[in-house]
């Protein structure tokens, strides 16, 4: 199997779990990127059961829409049952690094409303140790030289992502070199940064399951079975 045809497989596996899971007339969050865009193509065949969904991004809005799904402000939604969404790290511990598509602070706002975090990927994104994919830090315009002295303390090599804005109005550093031993410790020191918005760390919030294309097909892992 290709990457492109274990994102398709894992998308699949993902639309049963909600069409299982989500009681009918609930709200799903969407994530952002190419297996979250499978997602969402998979998802329009259920989109009756759907009581409309949150978009963790413009991207991922435009294409639910385009699908005739309702987005829901998240200002409107008072409980949301699923969040379904990639990543571009994913570790033993269910912690993962995301924001490569630079959607990470929508992305962890929404995550953090969901009752379940499922994190849908193929097999090249688990890891043993988490950095090797450069850490996505959102920095206030402003202060993103200090922030990256700052992140340089922390042992990392912060570039700036050339010619991206978020969809927030803000810059991206991508963080080279860390190796993410304790990523609960290092999210809350680098979210403490003055100046940083969200880092790609999701650790505090990691993943309750995780729906893994291997080439012999997806399998699912629980948080509550670590
Ligand atoms: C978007 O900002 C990211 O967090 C994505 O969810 C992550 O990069 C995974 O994207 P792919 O599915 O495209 O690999």
């Amino acid at each position: 199997m290709t990457q492109d045809e274990m994102k398709r497989a894992v998308a699949s596996a993902a639309r049963d779990y909600v069409a299982a899971h989500l009681p009918a007339g609930a709200i799903l969050g969407v994530g952002t990127g190419s297996t979250a865009n499978y997602f969402i193509d998979e998802i329009a065949t259920i989109k009756e059961r759907l009581g409309g969904a949150v978009a963790s991004s413009e991207a991922t809005r435009v294409r639910l829409e385009s699908h005739g799904i309702r987005v829901l402000d998240l200002n409107d939604v008072e409980e949301m049952e699923i969040y379904v969404d990639g990543a571009d790290e994913i570790d033993g511990g269910m912690a993962m690094i995301k924001g490569g598509g630079g959607a990470l602070t929508r992305e962890k706002i929404v995550a953090a409303v969901a009752k379940t975090f499922v994190c849908i990927c193929d097999e090249s994104k688990q890891v043993t140790t988490l950095g090797r994919f450069p850490l996505p830090v959102e920095v206030i315009p402003m202060a993103r030289a200090q922030v990256a002295r700052e992140l340089g303390k922390l042992g990392g090599v912060a570039k700036l992502r050339e010619g991206f804005i978020t969809d927030n109005g803000n810059l991206i550093l991508d963080v080279h070199g860390l190796t993410i031993t304790q990523p609960v410790a290092l999210e809350t020191q680098i979210d403490g940064i003055v100046g940083v918005v969200t880092s790609g760390l999701f650790a505090r919030r990691g993943a309750d399951v995780l729906l893994l294309a291997t080439a012999r097909g997806v399998v699912s892992r629980t948080r509550a079975a670590l």
